[in-house]
């Protein structure tokens, strides 16, 4: 028998080799390989359908893959499922509770319904959940009288019973208002503090964003990006530059290209942008007319005062700056516009895709 471990692999919480789950001849899910490492608040992303509940079903052991496994812990879900089971909590679709019962006896039903029942700190382990959701001073009242953040909070409370180790959460801010997703988000944030392992689906990009170190991205059932919101989030990040004339704006892109080959190799590219400068949300290139005033220049936010200097060394004065942080949903724009697979900038309800124009270099016709 070979006990060797090799490094870092004990820390590996969930891995999928090549997860599959078709229905008929709909694959739901795809050769699916992920990997959470322990204390990760892992976002699960992807549209409506891509996959996510019945990636998340097959993990917990509800459906059987059509292909491939999951590890959990180490183990194999197909071999040792009640050995896992025991060290996870989940929320997966609505749970069910007694509408006449209060949030506490609910959770009393379920503590007595499992091990926790011969438990003697089984009462003192319910108002901790209680503390930890935020739900004491409502923990009197009858389940049917709850909000809608509060069912979902119950919910997590009653995932939490038995302090596991990892806790999966299906679309946990799912129909809630801003102030009910704030208050879940807290709730992660609070649980990953404890050292809590966190896997949650969401097809809100913007909120993962706020909430997890590492994502997944699904879309259509393949996995398109797996790796840190960091590095994502860096990625997409640009400057928004408008001159004061076209001819500024060639000029300007001129002198970019020319620092770019000399060595400026931050600069990754300079593109024309449309006119939405000065919007809330400035996604250029989506949403309203080019203009040819302006550019848009892929490199680190950080670097545009460096961008603003050269500039003016040649008497080039930008009559905007924007250094723009870049967003998930603008990675998912990026990665699925060059993703290998048909359909991908057809997502309903996610970014449309929209591509960059191009400055027109001099000698270039401009329309
Ligand atoms: N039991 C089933 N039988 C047939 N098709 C199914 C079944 N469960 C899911 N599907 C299909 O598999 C695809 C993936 O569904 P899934 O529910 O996993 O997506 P999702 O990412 O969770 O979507 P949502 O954001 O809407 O919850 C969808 O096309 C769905 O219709
Ligand atoms: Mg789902």
């Amino acid at each position: 028998m070979n006990n060797i471990i090799l490094p870092g692999e004990d820390d590996t919480i969930i891995s999928t080799s090549r997860l599959t789950k078709a229905f008929g001849n709909l694959v739901a899910v795809n050769d699916l390989n992920l990997r959470v490492m322990r204390g990760d608040v892992f976002g699960f992303l992807g549209p409506n359908g891509s996959g996510k509940t019945t990636t998340i079903r097959m993990l917990l052991g509800l459906i059987r893959p059509t292909a491939g496994h999951a590890f959990i812990f180490g183990m194999d879900n197909q071999y040792q499922l009640p050995a896992i089971l025991r060290r996870i909590g989940a929320v997966v679709e609505t749970p069910v509770f007694y509408p006449y019962l209060s949030g506490r006896d609910n959770l009393r039903v379920i503590a007595a319904a499992s091990d926790m029942a011969r438990h003697p700190l089984n009462d003192k382990r319910i108002e901790e959940v209680l503390e930890l959701v935020e739900l004491r001073a409502y923990a009197g009242l009858a389940y049917h009288a709850y909000s809608l953040g509060m069912k979902q909070r119950l919910g997590i409370a009653a995932a939490l019973l038995t302090d596991p180790e990892l806790i999966l959460l299906d679309e946990p801010t799912n129909g809630l208002d801003p102030v009910g997703m704030v208050e879940i988000r807290r709730l992660i944030a609070h649980l990953a503090q404890q050292g809590k392992t966190i896997f949650l689906s969401s097809h809100i990009l913007h909120e993962v964003q706020q909430v997890c170190n590492r994502v997944a991205i699904l879309h259509r059932g393949n996995l398109i990006k797996q790796g840190d919101v960091a590095d994502l989030l860096r990625q997409s990040e640009y400057i928004l530059i408008r001159m004061n004339s076209a001819q500024e704006a060639q000029a300007a892109c001129q002198v970019l290209q020319e620092a770019r080959e000399r060595g400026a190799m931050w600069i990754k590219s300079i593109t024309g942008a449309s006119n939405g400068i000065g919007k809330q949300r400035i996604r250029a290139g989506a949403a309203g007319e080019q203009d040819p005033a302006m550019l848009r220049i892929e490199a680190p936010a950080a670097r545009s005062a460096e961008i603003n200097a050269l500039l003016a060394r040649h008497d080039l004065f930008a009559a905007e700056l924007h250094p723009y942080q870049g967003s998930l949903e603008e990675a998912f724009l990026e990665l699925t516009a060059t993703a290998q697979f048909p359909g991908a900038s057809a997502v309903s309800g996610w970014p449309a895709l929209a591509p960059l124009g191009k400055v027109p270099l001099e000698g270039e016709a401009r329309q």
